[in-house]
């Protein structure tokens, strides 16, 4: 006897390891995404979601083939369902300075045409405060005609996963679930606690909300802290990550990893949705500047490959940078919000030829990846790491060097030892080290 009905709307990063999770301990769960190839796809028992992650190929694989995760395109199976999860992407208009609620409001309205009375809901997408009451609760209750909190519950669950740990997140992570009232928050601590072995904080939806949202803005200031950091140490001309080393020997300090930019699709809006929640009433200083610096992290990548460029009197325009990693984060297929992308126009406004390359992610109609080292690299002037993938703390340099045609390497993840590279004869930079030329230049 399954444990009920469970449908999760949305079956990306998040989704599909939680609509197989729920499978797993025991629920019949229906997934729901409008993306045909995805469904189709799951169907088969196979990820799509590529990169480093583990035990999820394995495990779509068996609550497919037992028969207790489904995948549609249709919200039929919502009829019937006793819980459903709302967890698709919520991105931000940077422009316009407001969430774009497209995907939540489409399946907030598909969901509220189909539930039955008693359903609980959770939305487990990252949401300004103030969302699951002023924005999700509404639109459940016209489209269902029916009561929240009368009908049926109400609560948001937000998830502490991320691409390489999501099934490890996901059941060992303590997390805060968050209803409209009382009866929704117990409900819907009950129902994860077949899946969570964390602790779980039951609090009220707005705070929830909230919490989520500071998690990743402070994540976001502690970067800005050590990306700004890195670029004084630059012009000090001492290294930072020895200065870190030695900063976080102190009592109560704990400084951050600086590098090539902030991606994905959480950090770079997450601390917009939370100044969102607060209607304009206050203006963040601190988290947007914050947002301002990370941002910028890409383009100084871009000027230590000038310089170093510069530095052997090659022409930009036409000079080649091979550009390693697409992803925004080590061992992971995920390019949202990819500095690299960045890291890419910005060179090929100034006329230098781009070659991107990542183990992990595939050719899309908007950017070519080789996943051949060699190719990648072959009459290169300059390698440049953006991502820290495993592969690239292996290159070996002798062979590399043969490989380019000019000797340069720019590294923003800390992968390469400055030392061995200008042994080597490599000429070196790095976000947060002092310029090493080759020994020989
Ligand atoms: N990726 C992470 O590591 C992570 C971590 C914590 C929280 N979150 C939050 O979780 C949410 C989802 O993130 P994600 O990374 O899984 O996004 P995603 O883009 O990987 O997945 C979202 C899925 O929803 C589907 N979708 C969109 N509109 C739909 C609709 N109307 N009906 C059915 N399906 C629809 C999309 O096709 C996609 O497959 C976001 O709010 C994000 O901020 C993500």
């Amino acid at each position: 006897m399954a444990l009920g009905k469970l449908c999760v709307v949305g079956l990306g990063y998040v989704g599909l390891p939680v609509a197989a999770k729920f499978a797993e301990v025991g629920f019949n769960v229906a997934g729901i995404d409008i993306v045909k190839n995805k469904v189709t796809l799951i169907n088969e028992g196979k990820s799509p979601i590529e990169g480093n992650e583990p035990d999820l190929a394995e495990l779509v694989a068996k609550v497919v083939s037992d028969g207790s995760l489904r995948a549609f395109t249709s919200y039929e199976s919502v009829k019937d369902a006793d819980f459903v999860i709302i967890v698709v992407e919520t991105p931000f208009d940077n422009g316009a300075h407001k969430p774009i609620y497209g995907a939540l409001i489409s399946a907030t309205k598909s969901v509220g045409q189909h539930i039955k009375k008693g359903v609980l809901v959770i939305i487990e997408s990252t949401v300004a405060p103030g969302t699951v009451k002023n924005i999700v609760q509404p639109l459940l209750e016209s489209e269902s005609g029916m009561v929240a909190g009368t009908d049926f519950m109400l609560a948001t669950a937000p998830e502490r996963v991320m691409p390489g740990k999501l099934l490890h997140n996901l059941v060992h992570m303590d997390r805060v679930v968050g209803g409209i009232d009382e009866a929704s928050t117990s409900k819907a601590v009950e129902l994860y606690k077949h899946i969570v072995k964390g602790h779980l904080y039951p609090v009220d939806s707005t705070t929830a909300e909230v919490v989520k949202t500071v998690e990743n803005a402070y994540r976001d200031v502690q970067i800005a802290f050590a990306n700004e950091i890195a670029l004084l140490c630059e012009n000090i001309g001492v290294d930072v990550w020895q200065v870190r080393d030695l900063v976080n020997r102190a009592p109560s300090r704990n400084m951050h990893l600086p590098g090539a930019g902030v991606g994905g699709h959480c950090l770079p809006k997450d601390s917009w949705l939370l100044a969102f929640g607060a209607k304009g009433k206050y203006k963040p200083k601190l988290i947007s500047l914050a947002r301002d610096i990370n941002d910028a992290m890409p383009a100084h990548m871009s000027d230590l490959c000038e310089e170093a460029l510069q530095s052997h009197n090659l022409r930009l325009h036409g000079s080649n940078v091979t550009i390693l990693g697409v992803a925004y984060l080590e061992n992971s297929d995920d390019t949202r919000n990819s500095p690299a992308l960045i890291l890419k126009q910005n060179l090929e406004v100034l006329g230098i030829n781009t070659t991107l390359h990542d183990p992990h992610v595939k050719s899309t109609d908007t950017f070519r990846v080789l996943s051949d080292f060699e190719e990648a690299v072959e009459n290169s002037d300059c390698v440049a790491i953006v991502t820290a993938h495993d592969e690239y703390r292996k290159i070996d340099l002798d062979r590399l060097k043969g490989l380019m045609r000019t000797p340069i390497l720019v590294d923003g993840r800390n992968v390469l030892d400055p030392d061995e590279c200008s042994h080597k004869g490599f000429s070196f930079r790095a976000i947060g080290r002092p310029i090493r030329n080759a020994r020989n230049h």
